[in-house]
Formats: structure tokens, sequence, C-alpha cells
């Protein structure tokens, strides 16, 4: 009797074990996402994005470990964080540079550990054309995912052109404006600061540069330059130009301390599309803004992410359109 209760048991056993569905572990792959700065109004848009972006592609079967860490803005403290990734045998790296012109480095060493590397918001130094990138993007595992710059730039030149006055407030024929730029190494920034005024140009005006100065694309920044220079130049600033959103809202609070109003005796135009700055486009207290998009890029970046990990070829460059914000008619 007892053996034969063993023996039901031993075969209830093994039916089960027969019937149980074959348990496979989900694949995890690891990425490591090396940010220039959190501190960054428009790389935390961004960064925030790629986090929940990575979480909703994740299935039973595939989950993504993502590591993201801050450079601080400092380009040692990057490359140790990049050798990190590296130890850590990171399946994939996105990486936004705190210095384009250490590029070259910064990306041999993630191909020579046979990692793909994609690069993102600050384009490795040179032009667009095919020529410039030879030897830094010249790779099969290397790729940028970003926005033409000079698409900004011109944009917010056109916002100023089309205005009934063009900018010129004061009627004596010249758009007299200052500019504040963002970090002078990074593309965006040069960009940006030549063809909005290129624009101008292009349209047929006359355009007077009163200052430009940098502001590293940081809000306090932004404000004490243009401080000084509504000081300095009193009711000759017709127009400012700032590189980016996060310097033109300080700009917009120097402008009301210093009892301007936008849209009557001064114009204020930046660039990324932030939340609060549509706002002010919409209340007039900012005159336009370009949309940067956070999330096209961001999404941009981890699908071809998600593609090298697949073993699948990825392109050398992926663009994302920049997008004109005037106040809705
Ligand atoms: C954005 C800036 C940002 C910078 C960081 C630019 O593309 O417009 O807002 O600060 O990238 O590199």
């Amino acid at each position: 009797m007892k053996k034969t209760l063993a023996l039901l048991l031993a075969l209830t056993m093994v039916f089960a074990l027969c019937a149980a569905p074959a348990y496979a572990a989900p694949k995890t792959y690891k990425v490591g996402i090396a940010i220039y700065q959190f501190d960054d109004n428009f790389m935390t848009l961004y960064r925030n994005e790629m986090l929940d972006y990575f979480k909703s592609l994740e299935t039973d079967d595939v989950k993504y470990d993502v590591t993201i860490v801050d450079g601080k803005n400092d380009m040692a403290e990057q490359n140790n964080q990049i050798d990190n990734f590296i130890t850590q045998g990171m399946d994939a790296i996105i990486l936004n540079l705190v210095q384009t012109s250490s590029a070259d480095a910064a990306i041999d060493k993630i191909v020579d550990a046979g990692i793909p590397c994609i690069l993102i918001n600050r384009e490795p130094l040179g032009d667009k054309g095919d020529e410039s990138y030879e030897g830094i993007l010249n790779n099969a595992t290397v790729c940028y995912v970003g926005a033409d710059a000079r698409q900004s730039g011109t944009y917010q030149g056109e916002i100023i052109g089309e205005l009934d006055n063009h900018g010129d407030i004061n009627g004596d024929g010249k758009i007299s404006y200052i500019m504040i730029e963002g970090d002078p190494e990074n593309i965006d920034a040069q960009y940006r600061t030549e063809f909005s005024i290129k624009a101008l140009k292009d349209a047929g005006y006359e355009v007077e540069c009163l200052d430009d100065q940098i502001g590293n694309w940081a809000q306090a920044k932004g404000q004490e330059i243009c401080a000084n220079d509504l000081a300095k130049f009193g009711d000759k600033v017709e127009v400012v130009f700032c590189n980016n959103d996060a310097m033109a809202l300080g700009a917009a609070t120097a402008i009301q301390a210093a009892g301007r109003t936008v849209g009557k005796d001064i114009y204020l135009v930046g660039v990324d599309a932030l939340e609060e700055c549509v706002e002010m486009v919409n209340d007039g207290t900012m005159t336009g803004t370009v949309l940067n998009d956070a999330v096209g890029q961001s999404h941009a970046a981890v699908d071809v992410t998600v593609k090298a990990l697949n073993g699948e070829a990825i392109n050398n460059y992926y663009w994302v359109d920049y997008v004109k914000v005037t106040k809705a008619a």
C-alpha cells in the first residue's frame, strides 16, 4: 500500500513538472546614461523622459537596467563615469558630453570596449556636413541624436523679423539687440547666435549688436547679463536673444525689474519651449520661443539604443525638427 502511494506521488510530481511552462528569466540589458549636468532645465525634461520611456518598453521578456549619472559639468568626472560604465559591463551607453572637444577620446574608449555609443544633445564639434565627423561618428556603433541648431536660430530671427516693426521699436532703421549665449563650445550656442542674426540680415534688416555675453545656459546668468545691459544701454535695447529658455527666464525677470514691457518697448526670444515659457509667450511676457523637442529626441535616443542592443544596424545621425512657438492667434 505504502509503495503504491509512493509511486502515485512520484508520478504526480513528474506530471506536474512536465506540465509546468518552461521558465525563462527575462533578458536584462544594462544601459548607462551620462548626462552633462543634472542642473539644466532642458536636460532634466530630456533625462526623465528617457527613463520613463525605457520603463514603458519593458516586457515580461525584456528589462532595462538603467543607471544615470550626473557629470556636474566636469569632463574629468564624466570620464570617470564612462570608465565605470565600461567596467560595469554596460550593454549600451547614452552620452551627453560635458565637452564636445573631448568627444574623440570618450567615444574611442566606448568603441574599444565593444559598447554601442549613442550621443545626445551636444553634437560633437564640426559642421553637419559629412566630412567633419570622420573619425568621430564614422563607426557602425556610434550615432548622434539631436536637432539642427541652425534651424532654431533661424526661427528666432524669423520671429523678430515677422513682427510689424521687425524689432525696430524706435524706428531708427536698425534692430539693436543683445545676445545671451550658452556654453561657447557648444554648437547649439554657436549656431543659434549666428543663425538668428543671419535670418534678420537675409530678410534685409539692419542689425546692431549692443552686447554678446556668455550665460552658460543658466537662468541666473541670463538675469545678470540682461540686467547689466539694460542698465548700460537702456532704451537702446530692442531685442534680447537668448540661446535657451532658462536664460530667457532670467532675462524676463531683469526686464520686469527694469520697468520694461515685452511686446511694447522690448522683445525677448528663447529656445526650448519650456512649459513656463510657452505660458509666457501666450500671456505676452515673452515674444517667442522654439520647441526643442525633448520628448521626440529622448524617444529617438532610446529607440536607437534598443536597436543597437538588438544587434540591428543603426545610422550615424538621427535628427528631430525644431518648431517655432509664437502667441496662439
Ligand atoms: C538646450 C539648452 C540646454 C543645452 C544643454 C540645448 O540644446 O537648448 O537648454 O541647456 O542644450 O547642452
